[in-house]
């Protein structure tokens, strides 16, 4: 590319001397005037063929030198080698283009690249999730084949086990199957336009005296308008609710345990908030409890048992919703999990 810029420079100066030369003989009478006249046109003529190298060399051959290597880069699959170049002219335009194109190769093998890692550790930990009950069911029934438990009430305690890890299997399986159902967008939303405040009741309802017949003390309070409407998939807004709650129960340290829930008006949006005062979650843990298969290692030495999918599934029934989700916690106080729906407003109808 040098070798030939050059070269076509060589011959474009040489004709073009040739023609100032031709001209000026003609124009131009005496003897020592034509010297010095030629001493000018040369210095002129080395002056711009600098100049005219030195713009080829910033302006075309360095870009393409650097877009050269890039390409180089690209093909042999590393993505990340920087093009940087700024300018306006084309071959930074093209340069800049090819820039483009390779962070979005980037991206999307990085993202590749996280779903099969995910997808991984996701066959890691069903087979772990399974093989615990599986493990057990299996003791138990060679415990009762063995005659190692002779007495009926024995034979009983063995098989309300076996029953139970059967049921805890189906519940992970139905869980697993809801999720993949919800993650892959298979599970189709009934958007409705409902009242908040309504829906807030409902569920006070429907949790209230089944967590004050176990014991714990329940509180609720609304601030938001009766006649504000949002838009959401009642179903699915009360799995939200449900999950949340199971946690608190389900991580309660403390006697009695005390759950609150509440409903704000928070401008554009409402927020609800359930709070509790059970075990809390590490710092370092908030940002993970949303992720497919977290469980923070107290709760797994709880046994209380769980497979960490249920604020997954919380997370994305509100993200679909076009909210958004958050937790505070503080160890050995308590945990507040928030969530906030905009507020569906009528298109005003102007007069003009
Ligand atoms: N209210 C809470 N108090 C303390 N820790 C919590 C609370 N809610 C969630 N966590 C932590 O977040 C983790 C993830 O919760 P998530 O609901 O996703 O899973 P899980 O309850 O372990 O299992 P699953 O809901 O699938 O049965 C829990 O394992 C626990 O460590
Ligand atoms: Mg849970």
């Amino acid at each position: 590319m040098r070798k030939q810029l050059i070269r076509i420079l060589l011959v474009f100066f040489t004709a073009l001397a040739l023609l100032i030369a031709f001209t000026l003989n003609k124009v131009v009478q005496k003897e020592e005037q034509v010297f010095f006249v030629y001493l000018i046109l040369l210095v002129i003529i080395i002056v711009s063929m600098l100049r005219l190298f030195m713009w080829a060399r910033d302006k075309v051959m360095i870009p393409m030198d650097k877009l050269k290597e890039s390409i180089k880069a690209v093909s042999e699959g590393d993505f990340n080698h920087i093009l940087d170049l700024d300018g306006a002219d084309e071959i930074s335009e093209v340069c800049q283009d090819f820039e483009k194109l390779r962070i979005h190769l980037k991206e999307n093998i990085e993202d590749r690249e996280k779903v099969d890692r995910e997808n991984r550790e996701l066959i890691g930990n069903i087979s772990h999730d399974l093989k615990t009950p599986i493990t057990a069911i299996k003791g138990y029934a060679e415990g009762i084949l063995d005659g190692v438990v002779t007495t009926p009430e024995e034979q009983k305690k063995y098989l309300m086990t076996i029953h139970n890890k059967a049921v805890d299997m189906t519940n992970l399986i139905d869980e697993l199957t809801y999720y993949t159902k919800i993650d892959t967008n298979r599970i189709p939303y009934r958007f409705d336009k409902i009242s908040p405040v309504e829906f807030f009741y409902d569920c006070v309802e429907d949790v209230g005296l089944d967590l004050e017949s176990r014991g714990f003390i329940f509180t609720h309070s609304v601030d938001v308008d009766s006649d504000v409407v949002v838009i959401a998939d009642v179903v699915q807004l009360a799995k939200v609710v449900n999950n949340i709650i199971n946690n608190a129960v389900k991580y309660m340290d403390k006697t009695p345990g005390k759950i609150d829930i509440s409903l704000r008006d928070d401008r554009d949006f409402v927020k609800f908030e359930i709070t509790d005062n059970g075990m809390g979650i590490e710092a370092a843990d908030i940002p993970k409890i949303f992720d497919r298969f977290f469980r923070a290692d107290a709760s797994r030495n709880t046994g209380t048992g769980g497979s960490g999918i249920g604020l997954s599934i919380v997370k994305k029934i509100i993200e679909d919703h076009g909210g958004k989700i958050w937790a505070n916690s503080k160890v050995g106080v308590g945990s507040t999990f928030s969530f906030i729906l905009r507020k569906y407003q009528e298109a005003e109808l102007s007069d003009e």
